[in-house]
């Protein structure tokens, strides 16, 4: 899902050479560039947030032997990490081998104590993102909404991040920068964009092509099914406990139909149709979408003009304002100088930085609003700094080069997974057509799809649904009233293939239960990997706040209690989601 933290010193480079000679430095900036998260660490109490870049740096992969049993080594700060070789092709168990990066954090139980639970595998979504980042980075936070009994246990799937082999198209970083993203960005008819990208993927899919044929028949989501079977087993459990968002919850979808006798527990979380991922579609994500940009005209209206400085009388007048906005940026982009960087708010810019915003409205709409009322004031600096990309400084030779999550491994899982596309430029002009007359913001979603025009025919064997199964314990999801990509009905349809499944309904906005503060949803969540306890079937939790609002809720319900009923075990619950919701995926390079 929502938070890859991405290291590149080296990019950082590269992105200051291309700065000088490339039409696509939006892209680049947008796409390839990785999050800086040390403020977002300053900003927590200490403690909360384990990861720091120095420890990081520190670490490395290559220390850490491959085996074909779990040997765990710590790591990072308080973690422990492993590599499991897993066969590359299970239908050829002793060929080949992939390598499977894991971290976790530990139970801190006793070794031994009875009530020791296993294992629970986080994968954060994509495709293509990074669970061993996930759980550097947050894994102490869910280590206190699940509670002590489980280690919470992150892993890259097959081609991606720290896991061998990895899917790149190029051959060097430079390479990568100057070609510019694979990510979702804004395609603009009227400048030719919807062309453009038809060319660029024939240009980059005939490369991945050339470069990866033998590889790429073993990167999809059937055989990352396989690999999480095999962590468990190597764990010495028969069945899998699992928490997936976004593209997570087409990864738990597709195990729960190919191994549904193997489910201790799994909850999936920001739910995708997964038929319609699977059909290369795309087409019915944006359901929600304009319901979230609704939450913050209606919350930026109420808050008033202390707390939203976008802020004008009516929640209409808040939405022409941004339209007026839209139509003078794309007549005239505002030029920026920042302290530490440069660049333009252009149209691409701010509707990019917008969209992104929806996932985390916590972390961003308060933000948004001063970055909206300076930029129609003229000054473009805070919006311009709302996407996090590396300083333009040097530091190239600075110890072995990083291993960090590429844009590459998502087109990758996504094309390989979902059906063969059409080649032909007047069918994704289709397409486009299509999309955006279905949202708004189809313009940026379309490029998704677009990815996999001409990319490489290769033999489909790998399962493709259909996605139902009588599980060996009933699956819980989760859904937001106003997701901007993965709505609700979303969750409530794929819910149907597995009997005694139960949809839990946060109403909020925001991408999965993890970007709003929610004291109820994490409840039922820790109830449910701890007891088993399923919610009642129509249940739906509040948040404590809205986003613009930095108190907790004036008016409690049942599930709102007033602070001082908190017991301990709630208050650090709370404490934890109230900073996960807190963490922004501006640079996330991939859409769910
Ligand atoms: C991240 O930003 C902080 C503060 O702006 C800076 O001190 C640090 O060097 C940066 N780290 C990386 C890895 O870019
Ligand atoms: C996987 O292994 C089987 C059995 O050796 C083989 O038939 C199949 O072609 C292999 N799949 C790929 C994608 O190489
Ligand atoms: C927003 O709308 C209000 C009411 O229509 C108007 O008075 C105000 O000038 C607008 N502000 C901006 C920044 O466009
Ligand atoms: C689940 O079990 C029911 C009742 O036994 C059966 O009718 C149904 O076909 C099963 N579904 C799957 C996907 O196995």
């Amino acid at each position: 899902m929502v938070f890859a933290p991405r290291n590149t010193t080296l990019l950082a480079c590269i992105i200051f050479v291309a700065l000088a000679s490339s039409p696509f430095i939006f892209q680049i900036l947008r796409g390839d560039t990785n999050g800086n998260f040390s403020t977002l660490y300053d900003s927590f109490e200490a403690g909360v947030l384990t990861a720091t870049t120095g420890a990081r740096a520190k670490f490395s992969w290559d220390s850490v032997p491959p085996s074909d049993h779990l040997v765990w080594h710590d790591c990072y700060t308080e973690h422990q990490c492993a590599r499991l070789n897993v066969p590359l092709n299970y239908s050829d168990p002793y060929g080949e081998k992939a390598i499977i990066a894991l971290t976790r954090i530990p139970s801190p139980l006793p070794v031994g104590s009875p009530w020791y639970r296993g294992p629970i595998l986080f994968n954060p979504g994509g495709p293509g993102g990074s669970g061993v980042d996930l759980v550097v980075q947050a894994g102490k936070l869910f280590s206190t909404i699940v509670g002590p009994q489980f280690d919470v246990l992150g892993f890259d799937p097959r081609g991606v991040g720290h896991s061998v082999p990895r899917v790149s198209f190029f051959e060097t970083a430079a390479e990568r920068a100057l070609w510019g993203s694979v990510g979702p960005h804004v395609l603009d008819a009227s400048a030719g964009e919807v062309a453009r990208q038809w060319a660029r993927s024939k240009v980059i899919n005939g490369l991945a092509g050339e470069r990866l044929l033998n590889l790429l028949p073993h990167i999809n989501t059937d055989q990352t099914a396989r690999d999480m079977l095999r962590i468990t087993e190597a764990h010495g459990n028969e069945k899998l406990q699992y928490w997936g968002f976004s593209y997570g919850t087409v990864l738990g979808a597709t195990f729960a139909a190919m191994f549904p006798d193997k489910i201790e527990r799994m909850i999936i979380d920001g739910v995708v149709d997964v038929e319609n991922y699977y059909a290369t579609l795309w087409t019915n994500n944006l359901l929600d979408t304009d319901k979230t940009m609704q939450t913050f005209f209606d919350g930026c209206a109420e808050a008033g003009p202390d707390d939203c400085p976008f802020y004008a009388p009516t929640a209409e007048d808040i939405s022409r304002n941004l339209t007026n906005l839209y139509n003078a940026i794309r007549k005239k982009p505002v030029p920026v100088r920042t302290k530490v960087s440069y660049g333009l708010v252009d149209y691409n810019r701010l509707r990019t930085t917008i969209f992104m915003s929806l996932y985390t409205p916590y972390a961003t709409f308060p933000a948004l609003a001063r970055g909206l009322a300076d930029l129609a004031a003229g000054d473009g600096r805070l919006l311009f700094e709302m996407e996090e990309f590396p300083p333009f400084q040097c530091s190239c030779d600075e110890g072995p080069p990083r291993i960090d999550i590429v844009d590459e491994a998502y087109a990758a899982i996504l094309c390989n997974d979902g059906v063969d596309i059409s080649e032909s430029l007047g069918d994704f002009e289709k397409y486009f057509k299509h999309l955006t007359e279905k949202s708004s913001w189809g313009e940026l979603w379309s490029a998704i799809r677009g990815n996999c025009i001409s990319w490489p025919r290769l033999p489909k064997s790998h399962f493709q649904g259909p996605f139902t199964g009588n599980t060996s314990f009933p699956i819980l999801l989760i859904g937001n009233t106003a997701d901007p990509v993965t709505p609700l009905w979303a969750a409530k349809k794929v819910s149907k293939g597995y009997p005694g499944s139960v949809v839990l309904t946060q109403n909020s906005p925001g991408h999965s239960s993890l970007t709003a503060p929610s004291l109820c949803t994490q409840k039922y969540i820790r109830r449910y990997f701890t007891d088993g306890t399923l919610p009642d079937r129509g249940t739906v939790c509040e948040v404590i706040k809205s986003p613009f609002s930095q108190i907790t809720s004036k008016t409690p319900t049942d599930q709102t209690p007033f602070e001082n009923n908190w017991t301990s075990d709630e208050r650090d619950i709370l404490t934890a989601i109230t900073a996960l919701s807190m963490i922004s995926r501006s640079s996330a390079p991939y859409p769910l």
